[in-house]
C-alpha cells in the first residue's frame, strides 16, 4: 500500500464529514461555531480519526459505519489543542500552521471552544443515525472507552501532570505515565473503539489495545523529538517551547538519541501486538511506522 496516497485519501473524507456536521450546527451562536470551525479546518494529520477507520477495517468493518466515531476523535483532540495553547497552559501563539484559537478569538472564547468541541464530540458519537446502526450495548461501551480517556484519568489527567511537573524533576516512569495519559490515552482509545464498533472479538480488541498503548507514547516522543529537531515551518507550532518550560519530555531526560532508541522498540511493539492480524491490519502496521518517522 502506498501509505501517503493512504493518509491523503483518508484525511479528505473525515474532513468532509467534519464539515458536513458542522454545518449541521446551525442552531449554535456564529461566532462559537465560526471558532469550532477554523480550529477544525486548520489542517492537521488526522490521525486519530484515521486510526478509528484503520482500526474497524483490520478486523473486518467499514470505514464509513465508524465516521461518526472518527469525527469525535478529531474534536475531542482538537479541543485539547486549543485549550493546551492558551495563555495559562503552554502559551502558544501558532497551532497547525495559523494564529491559536485565542489570539482570534480571545481566551474566553477559546475555552468556550473547547468546551464545545467536548460536549459536540459525544452528541456525534450518540445521534440517531449512529444509534440505529449500532447495537446499544456497543455504542454504552464506546462511549464510555471515550470518556475515560479524555477525562481525568485520561487526556486530561495527563495535562494536569504535566502542568504540575513544570520545574520538578520527575523520574523516567512518571514521565511516562504524563505521556500515556495526555497523548496515549486518546490514541490508544481511537483504536480500540473503532475495533469495537465494527465488532471485535475479545482477543482482538486486547491486541489493539497493546498497540495503541504502544504507538500511543512513541507519538509523543517523536513529537517531544520533532520540538527540537524539527522547524515550525515543518509543524505549523512554535519549536524550542518545551526548554523554555522545562517540560517533562524524554529527549530532555534521556537525550536524543535513547529516545529515539525507545521511541523504535515501542514502533516495533506495536507492529508485534498485530503478528495474529491479516492483511487488512496493513494501514494500522504502516501507521506505526508513520507515526516514528513523521516529519510534522
Ligand atoms: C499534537 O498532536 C499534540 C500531541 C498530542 C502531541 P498532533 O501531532 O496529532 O496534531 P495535529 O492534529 O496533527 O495538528
Ligand atoms: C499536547 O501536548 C497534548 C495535548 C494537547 C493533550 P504538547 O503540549 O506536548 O503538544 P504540542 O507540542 O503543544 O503540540
Ligand atoms: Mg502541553
Ligand atoms: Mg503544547
Amino acid at each position: 500500500m502506498n501509505l501517503a496516497t493512504y493518509l491523503q485519501e483518508r484525511k479528505t473524507y473525515v474532513e468532509a464529514a467534519m464539515e458536513a456536521h458542522l454545518a449541521q450546527c446551525t442552531e449554535m451562536p456564529t461566532r462559537l461555531r465560526e471558532a469550532m470551525q477554523y480550529s477544525l479546518t486548520a489542517g492537521g494529520k488526522r490521525l486519530r480519526p484515521i486510526l478509528v477507520t484503520a482500526a474497524a477495517e483490520a478486523v473486518g468493518g467499514d470505514a464509513a459505519a465508524v465516521l461518526s466515531c472518527a469525527c469525535a476523535f478529531e474534536m475531542i483532540h482538537t479541543y485539547s489543542l486549543i485549550h493546551d495553547d492558551l495563555p495559562a497552559m503552554d502559551n502558544d501563539d501558532l497551532r497547525r500552521g495559523r494564529p491559536t484559537s485565542h489570539k482570534v478569538y480571545g481566551e474566553a472564547m477559546a475555552i468556550l471552544t473547547g468546551d464545545a468541541l467536548l460536549t459536540e464530540a459525544f452528541a456525534v458519537l450518540s445521534e440517531p443515525s449512529v444509534a440505529a446502526c449500532v447495537a446499544p450495548e456497543v455504542l454504552v461501551v464506546v462511549i464510555h472507552e471515550v470518556a475515560m480517556a479524555a477525562g481525568g484519568a485520561g487526556m486530561v489527567g495527563g495535562q494536569a501532570l504535566d502542568m504540575l511537573a513544570e520545574h520538578r524533576q520527575l523520574t523516567l516512569p512518571e514521565v511516562e505515565q504524563v505521556h500515556r495519559c495526555k497523548t496515549g490515552a486518546l490514541l490508544q482509545a481511537a483504536v480500540v473503539c473503532g475495533a469495537r464498533l465494527a465488532r471485535a472479538e475479545r482477543p482482538a480488541v486486547a491486541a489493539l489495545r497493546r498497540y495503541g498503548a504502544a504507538i500511543g507514547l512513541a507519538f509523543q516522543i517523536a513529537d517531544d523529538l520533532l520540538a527540537i529537531e524539527g522547524t515550525t515551518e515543518m509543524l505549523g507550532k512554535k519549536v524550542g517551547n518545551d526548554l523554555a518550560r522545562d517540560k517533562a519530555t524524554y529527549p530532555a531526560m534521556l537525550g536524543a538519541e535513547a529516545a529515539r532508541a525507545r521511541m523504535h522498540a515501542l514502533g516495533a511493539e506495536a507492529v508485534d501486538a498485530l503478528t495474529d492480524f491479516d492483511e487488512r491490519a496493513a494501514p494500522l502496521r504502516a501507521l506505526a511506522r508513520y507515526i516514528i518517522e513523521r516529519k510534522s
